[in-house]
């Protein structure tokens, strides 16, 4: 298995450009199986968890065709589709439950083993379920109580839906759903995430009628049919913020360009509390930490456009070397802490009470083994790794391939000492 090699590095220089949004790409992919014409997505990441969404697709009868060295995505699901997405690509990833609204729709039936994926606590689906019950969808109950997700719909109705929480995953799933229903669906309570937004524009663009993405109210009035289309993903915001902290932990200064700085809001006002500078100029993003000492601060995840949960993990590597103590608060996923451990061994001394974390900050973490125990945590003890002393080895960094496109060489390309090593 592969492994990360990352050793000191001085300062972070340069520029980096952000790749287009995992967290997009996947459900607008979902989504194309709702069309039965040609649909092209731009910018799509070349990563792990983005070609199991492709192998999903093709496996439920779509044609698909992937051009990842230029981004590209062409997906024609006219045929006939399959009902069933086979266990061994949804094991892989979670998301493949966002295939669960559209092959309702165009099958009449899901039938969906539930997945694992990151390693981060309970990830119930039943608002999910809650939505298409609502819609009209019906659920095989004893084949739920065996982890299998069986839903059959003859036709789906427009309907009020309040979402207890604001799931990003629910929503997405009811917004495809609701788009080719009879009538017009309320959605309350929604997430209210840019995924969200650029998930409504694209199936706007092929013919829905979808007002209020990105707040926490959606209407969607279904429609019959939709056209085929073109559409460029919006650039990933938390890999942006995972560059950020790079060069804020390192004292560096980097231009980070294709970054959106009004999805980052948050990250960029607790960046500033620690002494980070942040400049919008017309090439991007340009973040300085090369003049003051970075301080510490207190987080506390949210759903968007709180802190993001996504860049807990990474703003945690840069409270354990600020100075002064810290106290992260997660409010999103239980048990999101396993990171925690790793910086332990390289020093951190972090301390966790249910859903706190208390960092002492001001250390010189040291050089250790360490895991990534899933996507973000291995993006982080990777960020930690630049500026502890001697090498740390990151293993099964393909944790980190799912959602980091070319992580190492864009962090080479500003100076960084990491190395891949194939096993
Ligand atoms: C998405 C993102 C993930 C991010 C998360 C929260 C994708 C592919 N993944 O995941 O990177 O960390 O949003 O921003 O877009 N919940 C329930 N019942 C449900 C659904 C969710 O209790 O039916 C809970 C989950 O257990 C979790 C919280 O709600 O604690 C957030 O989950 P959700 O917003 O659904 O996240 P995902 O869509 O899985």
């Amino acid at each position: 298995m592969a492994k990360f090699l990352v050793q000191k590095s001085g300062p972070l220089e340069g520029e980096v450009t952000i790749s287009g949004s995992k967290n997009a790409v996947l459900p607008i992919l979902a989504a194309t199986l709702l069309s039965k014409e040609d649909c092209v997505i731009k910018d799509a990441p070349a990563l792990r968890d983005v070609d199991v969404m492709c192998r999903l697709l093709e496996s439920l009868g779509a044609a698909v065709n992937t051009d990842f060295e230029n981004n590209r995505v062409e997906v024609n699901a006219s045929g006939e589709l399959h009902y069933e997405a086979p266990y061994d690509l949804v094991k892989m990833m979670r998301a493949s439950i966002l295939v669960l609204g559209a092959l309702l729709v165009r099958t009449g039936r899901a039938l969906i083993h539930l997945p694992g994926g990151c390693a981060i606590g309970e990830r119930p689906i039943e608002l999910h379920l809650k939505g298409l019950r609502a819609l009209g969808a019906v659920i095989d109950e004893e084949q739920l109580s065996r982890g299998i997700v069986d839903a059959r719909a003859e036709g789906l109705h427009g309907n009020d839906i309040y979402l207890d929480f604001p799931s990003v995953g629910a929503t997405e799933v009811i917004i495809m759903a609701a788009s080719l229903a009879e009538g017009t669906t309320i959605l309350e309570n929604a997430a209210q995430e840019p995924e969200i937004v650029d998930l409504a524009n694209f199936l706007n663009k092929m013919g829905a009628r979808i007002k209020g993405a990105g707040t926490d109210t959606i209407k969607i009035e279904g429609v019959q049919q939709f056209r085929g289309v073109s559409h460029h993903v919006i650039p990933d915001r938390i890999e942006a913020g995972t560059f950020m902290i790079a060069a804020a932990i390192t004292g560096g200064r980097v231009l980070i360009r294709n970054m959106v700085p009004n999805h980052l809001k948050a990250v960029i006002a607790k960046l500033r509390e620690c002494n980070v500078e942040i400049a919008m100029t017309e090439e991007g993003v340009l973040v300085s930490a090369d003049q003051k000492p970075i301080v510490s601060t207190d987080i506390k995840t949210l759903p968007y456009p709180g802190f993001p949960t996504d860049m807990q993990s990474p703003f945690m590597a840069l409270l354990t070397v600020a100075r002064g103590p810290s106290v992260v608060i997660e409010t999103v996923f239980e048990n999101r802490f396993m990171h925690v451990g790793e910086f332990n061994r390289m020093g951190a001394n972090i301390k966790t009470e249910g859903k706190a974390a208390i960092i002492p900050g001001g250390k010189q973490l040291q050089g250790a083994q360490v895991v990534a125990t899933d996507l973000r945590a291995g993006a982080s003890v990777v960020l930690a790794g630049l500026v502890a002393e001697g090498t740390t080895e990151v293993s099964q960094i393909y944790h980190i391939d799912r959602g980091y496109e070319n992580f190492a060489e864009k962090l080479r390309g500003l100076g960084a000492n990491i190395m891949r090593i194939e096993e």
